[in-house]
């Protein structure tokens, strides 16, 4: 008889939450706990080859977080531009290809520069895929893809008679990429903040308590084998 072996999760996507109370608990200022979860993206990115995991989504920067001070969000853009500049040569070199996701038209042209030159370079990689969302959330993006999809139908490009589930997603940001199998929120958080809304009809969720600057490859590991206890049903009953 066939044995029911249950694979890891191909797309794993992660809100990492809770870099600011881990500051707080050292005394730091909230973008010390920042910097500490950009290195934590490194690790958990040089994870995922031996996780089996081949495409992995991160969620930086949500359209809300706008809201935040203006010191942290300025802190933050200069992460993401540090972050591409010091990480470019190692993600190329291990075979990572990075896109990134969200709406760019809010975000200044030094990073927007950075991040169009990170997605060429890294373009003829396919060991792992490393999506960042920036400035990136769902309904935004559904409403993004619903203009440029009504401007098709304005041209004569598309039928509406054609219209059904598989027409949306060729609009999305998430284009390129299969559905998340995982989505994981750290720092004990149980919502999902507008974050790949369309994509995760049918992902499992795990909300942990850990904050994101300890998450390590550990607790990464540990995650992926519980996906694996699940029973994934997709809507059917088992034979
Ligand atoms: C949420 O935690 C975290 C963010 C809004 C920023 C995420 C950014 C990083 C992990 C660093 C850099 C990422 C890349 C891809 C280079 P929070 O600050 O809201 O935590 P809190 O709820 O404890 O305040």
């Amino acid at each position: 008889m066939a044995k029911d072996i249950k694979t890891g999760p191909k797309h794993v996507a992660i809100i990492m939450d809770g870099n600011g109370r881990w500051a707080q608990m050292r005394g730091r200022p909230r973008l010390f706990g920042h910097h500490a979860g950009a290195r934590r993206v490194r690790d958990i990115v040089e994870a995922c080859p031996d996780q089996g995991v081949k495409y992995l989504t991160m969620f930086a920067f949500s359209t809300e977080n706008w809201k935040r001070t203006q010191t942290e969000v300025a802190g933050l853009m200069k992460l993401f531009r540090r972050y591409i500049q010091r990480e470019a040569r190692d993600l190329l070199s291990n075979g990572v290809r990075v896109r990134f996701i969200g709406d760019r038209v809010r975000l200044d042209d030094k990073l927007v520069n950075l991040m169009d030159e990170l997605e060429l370079l890294t373009s003829q990689n396919d060991k792992c895929h490393l999506t960042i969302a920036i400035n990136y959330g769902g309904r935004d993006e559904v409403a993004r893809a619903t203009k440029r999809l009504a401007y098709d139908v304005a041209q004569g490009r598309l039928d509406p008679k054609n219209i059904n589930d598989e027409t949306l997603p060729k609009y999305l940001d998430t284009c390129f990429l299969p559905d998340p199998d995982l989505v994981i929120r750290t720092s004990g958080e149980a919502r999902i903040s507008n974050f790949l809304l369309w994509q995760s009809a049918y992902a499992e969720y795990e909300f942990i308590d850990t904050l994101w600057p300890d998450f390590t490859p550990d607790v990464f590991a540990d995650v992926l084998a519980g996906f694996k206890t699940r029973d994934r049903r997709f809507g059917a009953v088992k034979a």
